[in-house]
């Protein structure tokens, strides 16, 4: 896991990705879509570290691809810096 941390990820995420940021991203285990980027945000690379911090995507996996999209989204804002 990075170590590095991005600050105010939301301020940089397209604003589709901002929307419903206090409903469950993950359904199946109730993590609200902000628990997830501050995970990211504090450094989370893969989703199995989403999955550890969070317990999102722990369900039957239905929003991998979401967390997966905020992981490449969260960490390309970092690369631009
Ligand atoms: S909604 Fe996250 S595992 Fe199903």
């Amino acid at each position: 896991m990075k170590q590095k941390v991005v600050s105010n990820p939301l301020d940089k995420l397209p604003e589709i990705l901002t929307r419903n940021i206090e409903k469950n991203l993950c359904v199946c285990n109730e993590v609200p879509k902000k628990v997830v980027i501050n995970a990211i945000a504090n450094g989370a690379e893969t989703i199995d570290e989403v999955r550890e911090l969070t317990f999102a995507t722990g369900g039957n996996g239905c929003c991998e691809r979401q967390v997966k999209r905020l992981i490449e989204c969260i960490h390309s804002i970092e690369l631009e810096k």
